[in-house]
């Protein structure tokens, strides 16, 4: 039996627990997983060590938001403690990512990998800031460390480097990353202004209150980031990448691309070349015959270069509950098969 904990319950945990829900009578493997506890400061702490209903949970936070009127064994329980006290062999750490210290998520992950438990995430900050520390921990502690949610949500981009491009080099990459983004760009394309779009953008949900980490490419760069480490396998640090956001693009700079035959996208783009490394987060000129200007909306993709069979791309959803919730799941199955 696999016994989980989920760390952070708002919209990813909530997708997650909808898609494990959804699926539970659909694969034979899920019948071995059990969940076990949630601990969230706003959405309520519960623990039962025979398992949490799951459909109750969702009618709960469905309901009134939280899941505190659980009829639970122990109640109450902080991040920490959880992870430390629950009888659990998965800790599934979903709280808030801080691109600066990667924290809370930095110490949740050491503790639990410390403790031997194997972890999924979808924190960007911890991966990014101390990616190679803690995969050594993962591997000194005989767990593992999963975390494909980071980049691109659910559609599979590093166990798929990983794992199917296994053998052919990556020599480069550079994709759409950011979903917020490539919106707003691709709304001034049909004539609003940046602030016109970025209204848009928020209205819908995609972009946050205070955009930033979007619209100035932090969030990009993570994602930059984590793909350089964990499927190029080089050692560097966010300082490495050269960044630069939307905030100054103008309906004019989109007009004048969109004359020359271009569009303009936010890219991550890394290329290695004699074991060095050249990464930049910037908006840049695509030529409209490239599959990545065709790219629209919130959708992602990742164009990686290979040595054997040139250019691959993944393309898909790179945002939201469920779909993000799914690579926690695509992980979660990953422990059990393997
Ligand atoms: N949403 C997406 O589409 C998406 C896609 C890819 C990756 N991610 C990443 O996945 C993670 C979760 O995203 P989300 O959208 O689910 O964020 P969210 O809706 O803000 O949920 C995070 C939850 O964690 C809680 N939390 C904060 N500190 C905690 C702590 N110390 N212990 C336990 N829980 C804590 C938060 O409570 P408060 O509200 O009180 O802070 C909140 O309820 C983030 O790192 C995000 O960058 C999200």
């Amino acid at each position: 039996m696999m016994r989980i904990a989920i760390i952070g319950f708002g919209v990813v945990g909530q997708g997650f627990l909808e898609v494990l829900n959804s699926k539970k009578n659909e694969l034979s493997e899920l019948s071995k997983v059990k969940l076990v506890a949630i601990a969230d400061p706003v959405k309520g702490s519960v623990y039962c060590e025979d398992g949490l209903d799951t459909e109750k949970l969702l009618q709960l936070v469905k309901e009134r938001g939280h899941i505190k009127d659980y009829p639970a064994e122990e109640c109450g329980w902080d991040s920490l403690k959880t992870i430390r006290e629950s009888d659990t062999d998965v800790i599934v750490e979903l709280t808030p990512t801080n691109i600066e210290t990667g924290e809370p998520g930095y110490t949740h992950i050491k503790e639990a990998l410390t403790l031997k438990k194997h972890v999924v995430t979808t924190n960007k900050g911890p991966i990014a800031l101390y990616y190679h520390e803690l995969m050594e921990l993962a591997q000194k502690n005989g767990v593992k460390l999963l975390f494909e949610g980071t980049v691109v949500s659910g559609t599979p981009v590093i166990r798929f480097v990983q794992n199917s491009l296994r053998g052919a080099k990556v020599l480069s990459f550079r994709g759409i990353v950011n979903g917020t983004t490539n919106y707003i760009l691709t709304k001034m394309e049909e004539g609003a202004s940046y602030e016109e779009a970025l209204k848009s953008a928020q209205s819908r949900g995609y972009a946050e209150t205070d955009p930033t980490n979007d619209v100035e490419g932090y969030d990009a760069l993570a994602k930059l980031v984590i793909l350089a480490k964990s499927v190029v396998g080089i050692e560097m640090s966010p300082k490495d990448v050269k960044r630069t956001g939307i905030t100054n693009i103008t309906k004019e700079d989109i007009e004048k691309a969109k004359n020359q035959g271009k569009t303009i996208k936010l890219l991550v783009d890394f290329s290695l070349d004699k074991g060095k490394f050249k990464a930049q987060v910037a908006p840049t000129l695509v030529d409209k015959t490239e599959i990545l200007a065709s790219i629209r909306g919130v959708t992602n993709a990742i164009e990686f270069t290979t040595d054997i069979l040139g250019k691959v791309y993944v393309i898909g959803p790179g945002a939201g509950g469920p779909e993000t919730g799914f690579a926690v799941f695509s992980d979660l199955i990953e422990l059990l098969t393997s």
